[in-house]
């Protein structure tokens, strides 16, 4: 089982339409794969779910235990201002500090709408993910104007394709 975390709690957000693709590859595949959106995280939860109130949240817990189950992650990584969103950290921040990341294998892919693909946003959630000892795979996607190589929800781009492809395969062996 793979889980796919969408990084971004934006409505509309292209990155659930990059996690839908991977999960349909992966299903291609016979992996099984499930998709988890930031977006349903409780509206209130850096107030509700964090620090003190760490466990009071059944909607937060819920969705924060798929995330702990998890053996592999692949995380789907808008560029926001030049790094991960901030929603992001906020859910990394509400997971049980410092083992929930121990040993897990994570894949990252970036986006963005300019030429970076994420790759700083990357860069910043690897530390954090080494500094929690878990394992990041080498290959990372970084999907750079990502809107223009979409059309009707689907990605036109066939060397994205093809990177895409590549990551999964290495991740499945990882
Ligand atoms: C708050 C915010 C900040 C953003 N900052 C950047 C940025 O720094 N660099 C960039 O290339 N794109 C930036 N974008 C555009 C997104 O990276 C781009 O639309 C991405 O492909 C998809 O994001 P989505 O999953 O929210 O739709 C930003 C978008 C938002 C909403």
């Amino acid at each position: 089982m793979i889980t796919i975390v969408v990084g971004t709690n934006r409505n509309d957000a292209t990155s659930e339409i990059i996690a839908q693709h991977y999960y349909n590859i992966l299903q291609s595949k016979q992996v099984d794969s499930e998709i988890v959106y930031l977006k349903d995280l409780p509206q209130d939860f850096v107030v509700s779910a964090l620090y003190e109130n760490e466990g009071k949240n059944p909607v937060f817990n819920a969705i924060r235990e798929k995330v702990l189950n998890a053996e592999k992650i692949i995380f789907i990584v808008p560029e926001y201002n030049g790094s991960f969103p901030g929603v992001l950290k906020a859910f990394i921040d509400g997971m049980p500090y410092p083992n929930a990341f121990m040993d897990k294998k994570i894949a990252l892919v970036g986006l963005s709408a300019g030429i970076q693909g994420g790759a700083l946003a990357l860069s910043h959630l690897s530390d954090i993910f080494s500094y929690l000892n878990a394992h990041v795979l080498g290959y990372k996607v970084k999907l750079i104007q990502i809107e223009k190589n979409m059309q009707n929800e689907q990605i036109t781009n066939k060397f994205y394709l093809q990177l895409i492809d590549n990551q999964i395969e290495k991740f499945i062996s990882f």
